[in-house]
């Protein structure tokens, strides 16, 4: 590729995070997304600080007013106004004593990347600045590494349990679906299948205003989803009475993996300003990576995500597959096996990589959300996975293509993995910030 075209997807990149800088925070896309949110944040950060470090940083730090007493950091702060009244309604965070008094939020998190971003900000600072950043950011990532493990935790054995789709960021992925399916629809949402009424909900859903309904979940899903928010609602967010009864809930293999890497960098940065992490935190997160080999099945070669109550792998294979790559602490042996599947035109080898489900999957919809597209996100985090795996030429194939799809297809939520044809919403901010962190690296 020639060096003019890659300025010129340099410059398309900050256009579109200007456009959807909304003072000190960035919408993930206008219009569809119109709130923070905590993993698109992160993402965001990691590409801004090429641009403006200062301004990166404010993308993390305005995160932590939504940043609940517990310690947890919901997956969306909510912009404020009366035209968002109706989303503030629908989780009402203020039904729970921990959430903060003055900042409408969700009631539930996403995946921890928020050592990531803090640390890739801390790499292009000067030494001392580094630790002031590290020092002010420090005690919101220990409480929240601390919450996930002492909410998420009940059994003790270090896997991280979601207690709903949004938490994974991998929204409608397979081993949800399947799931919800079995355990999770209301038998009034299942009525409403039955005599096919659901095409009625179209008149309330604000995504399939902006985007195909193709290219989303079905209004089935999008139901019984909604309907898993109220339940976690009415149990006031917490945990504990949620888990007691829950039959929708995972040990989530994207999210443990992500926040074994996450572990690592928070030791990073808490060995660079001198601090000792807990000892109950060290060994929480010990037993992470351990329990990470739990989820791994010996005749299927892959790693999957494990049901909270049958205590049974979910053989689904996703996106979440691969991701123990990025976790990096997985031996070379089960790592071969990965990149074997990442190769592989059966699976995840498509012509436009990679697919958030296998080629091979009946779930297979090369348009639709997180069941077959191609996102950056997840693709930056492979890349990131097989450079720390040693697979040096596979990480820049993978970013080249990465490059090359964007430059072809714009700037788009995500991509159809077949033919690189753009889908869901446009100007959308982690694909521009990745891309040119993709291109400065
Ligand atoms: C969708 C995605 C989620 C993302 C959010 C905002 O819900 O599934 O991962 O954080 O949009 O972009």
């Amino acid at each position: 590729m020639t060096r003019t075209v890659n300025e010129e997807l340099l410059e398309a990149a900050k256009k579109v995070l200007e456009a959807n800088d909304r003072g000190g925070w960035t919408v993930p896309a206008a219009d569809l997304y119109p709130h923070q949110w905590l993993w698109d944040s992160c993402f965001i950060a990691i590409g801004l600080r090429h641009l403006d470090v200062e301004r990166a940083q404010t993308e993390l730090t305005s995160l932590l007013r939504g940043q609940w007493s517990n310690g947890m950091l919901p997956n969306i702060v909510f912009a404020k106004g009366r035209e968002y009244r109706r989303d503030h309604e629908i989780w009402r965070s203020y039904v729970s004593p921990y959430a903060p008094h003055d900042v409408p939020t969700t009631g539930i998190t996403q995946p921890p990347l928020l050592a990531e971003a803090v640390f890739q900000i801390g790499q292009k600072l000067k030494l001392p600045e580094r630790r002031s950043w590290y020092r002010q950011m420090y005690p919101h990532l220990l409480r929240f590494h601390e919450w996930l493990y002492n909410d998420r935790n009940p059994h003790k054995e270090g896997l991280i349990i979601l207690i709903h789709p949004y938490e994974s960021g991998l929204d409608s992925t397979p081993p949800w679906l399947s799931e919800l399916r079995k355990h999770s629809m209301p038998w009034w949402v299942r009525f409403i299948e039955r005599v096919h009424l659901d095409k009625l909900i179209n008149k309330v859903r604000r995504d399939t205003r902006n985007v195909s309904a193709g290219q989303r979940m079905s209004n089935i899903e999008a139901m019984a989803y909604w309907a898993a928010t109220l339940r976690l609602r009415r149990k006031a967010y917490n945990s504990e009475a949620i888990l007691s009864r829950s039959l929708f809930a995972m040990e989530d293999l994207a999210f443990n993996c992500i926040l074994i890497r996450a572990n690592a960098l928070l030791k990073e940065i808490s060995a660079a300003i001198k601090k000792e992490l807990p000892d109950q935190l060290q060994a929480n997160m010990q037993r992470t990576e351990e329990a990470l080999e739990q989820l791994w099945d010996d005749t299927t070669g892959q790693y999957y995500s494990r049901s909270f109550v049958s205590h049974k792998l979910i053989e689904e294979s996703t996106i979440a597959t691969l991701l123990p790559l990025y976790a990096g602490t997985i031996d070379d042996d089960r790592a071969k096996r990965l990149l074997e599947l990442l190769k592989s035109s059966k699976w995840f080898g498509a012509p436009w990589p990679v697919p958030s489900v296998p080629l091979n999957s009946p779930y297979f919809d090369q348009f639709r959300y997180w069941q077959g597209p191609s996102w950056i996100n997840t693709n930056w985090l492979i890349i990131d996975g097989l450079k720390r795996n040693g697979f040096d030429d596979e990480a820049r194939e993978l970013k080249d293509r990465t490059i090359e799809l964007v430059a072809k297809s714009g700037m788009y939520e995500y991509f159809d993995p077949l033919h690189g044809q753009p889908a869901g919403a446009a100007n959308f901010s982690w694909t521009a910030a990745l891309t040119i962190d993709l291109l400065k690296n």
